[in-house]
């Protein structure tokens, strides 16, 4: 069964109707160009083949009467008239503050009945929450023929993490999951918001694996990492750390705080790393790829210290496999979640066999593997 029928059977078990609308948005997975976002810099994350799927019917009210499949609750309901945090529940609050931050623009929404259930694995950093705004506003925008673009959807998804949700990320990931084109990445300026796709070779594969490693302190650390780049940008006196250049940042090294220096650093070399990303990508030179992502990873693990052992531990393993025919790093916020590489479809019954096989006796811990391709965002036509 696919999961658009998936979706659909669960619906009209629930509400003893069809769904008039079927709704999908991706997870996401940055190849290069970690904490540069908020920072107004590069990214080049692609959209992957795992998200989470809605089916809808609108409502003649402003009740929004939900049934969230793998959360294991029953229907939950609240009214757009009265929408306030959930502290009970906090799946409820990504669809009740993204609808919230909606209506901002478009008041004149009405509720409605909705089935949602994914397959983006939780808490690994693939963004299942900015899948799950998206796909929440690609149902309204369809339901109530709204004008909405996907980079307003994108901008909003964020706007409610970061108002309503309480995380104070940046735009990628939202703005993957609406935009992302299939078999592609995707460069963002995420200072101007615009976009350059970037073919994924052909013979190339996204080979995911989770450390599993449990992700404590994320939003705290993340935050703290925020503030100290802020913090370097207000010492420049620059609107943020894209309008600093390494030049500059290596000629006040003596009288700058240490760790912010290399907060900074990080930042500086990884926009630069992004870019000349796009570059090796467009020309399919995999061996300069393979450098700049080895780079990133080292980058975030000394300089911006958001690694751990064991992602640092699989990604030794993976590039033990593929070497320089493809790259591999950390990806995403860190502290545990999940390394990408680019490889060789080739060479993927290796790497999961070796993957399988070592990083358990090294780390205690079962790997969970996922072969990826890149998928198209939800509002990209
Ligand atoms: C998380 C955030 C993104 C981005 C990454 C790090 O995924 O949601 O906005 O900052 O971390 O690159």
């Amino acid at each position: 069964m696919s999961r658009r029928e998936f979706v659909s059977d669960l619906f009209t078990q629930q509400f003893n109707q069809q769904p008039v609308l079927i709704t999908h948005a991706p997870g996401r997975v940055n190849l290069i160009g970690d904490h540069t976002d908020y920072n107004d810099g590069f990214v080049l994350p692609a959209a992957i083949n795992f998200g989470t799927d809605v089916a809808a019917n609108t409502r003649a009210d402003k009740t929004i009467r939900i049934y969230a499949h793998d959360s294991k609750q029953p229907l939950t309901e609240f009214s757009l008239d009265s929408i306030t945090y959930n502290e009970s529940c906090m799946w409820v609050n990504y669809v009740a503050g993204t609808l919230k931050i909606l209506m901002e623009s478009y008041p004149e929404v009405n509720g409605a009945d909705i089935v949602v259930t994914g397959n983006v694995p939780q808490g690994a950093g693939l963004s299942s929450s900015a899948s799950f705004e998206i796909a929440i506003l690609k149902t309204f925008a369809e339901l109530y023929k709204l004008d909405l673009d996907g980079v307003q959807a994108a901008l909003k998804g964020k706007k409610a993490e970061n108002t309503f949700v309480g995380c104070n990320c940046g735009i990628m990931d939202q703005l993957i999951s609406a935009m992302g084109k299939e078999k592609h990445a995707m460069l963002l300026d995420c200072r101007s918001l615009t976009f350059e796709d970037a073919p994924i070779p052909e013979d190339l594969s996204i080979f995911i694996v989770n450390s599993n490693v449990h992700r404590g302190l994320v939003d705290s650390e993340y935050n703290q990492r925020r503030s100290q780049c802020e913090q370097v940008a207000e010492l420049f006196d620059v609107d943020a750390l894209r309008d600093l250049s390494m030049e500059k940042l290596e000629k006040h090294k003596r009288v700058l705080e240490p760790t912010l220096y290399k907060r900074a650093r990080h930042v500086i070399s990884e926009n630069t790393r992004t870019e000349s990303a796009l570059k090796a990508l467009q020309d399919n030179d995999i061996k300069s790829l393979s450098q700049l992502m080895k780079a990133s990873h080292n980058s975030l693990r000394d300089d911006f210290e958001v690694s751990t052992k064991e992602v640092d531990g699989l990604v030794d393993i993976i590039d033990g496999v593929i070497g320089d025919e493809g790259g591999v790093r950390m990806t995403g916020g860190g502290f545990g979640g999940c390394v990408v590489a680019l490889t060789p479809s080739k060479m993927i019954a290796e790497l999961t066999e070796k993957v399988e096989k070592i990083y358990p006796v090294m780390f205690g811990l079962n790997p969970s593997i996922y072969v990826c391709t890149a998928a198209q965002g939800a509002f990209r036509t």
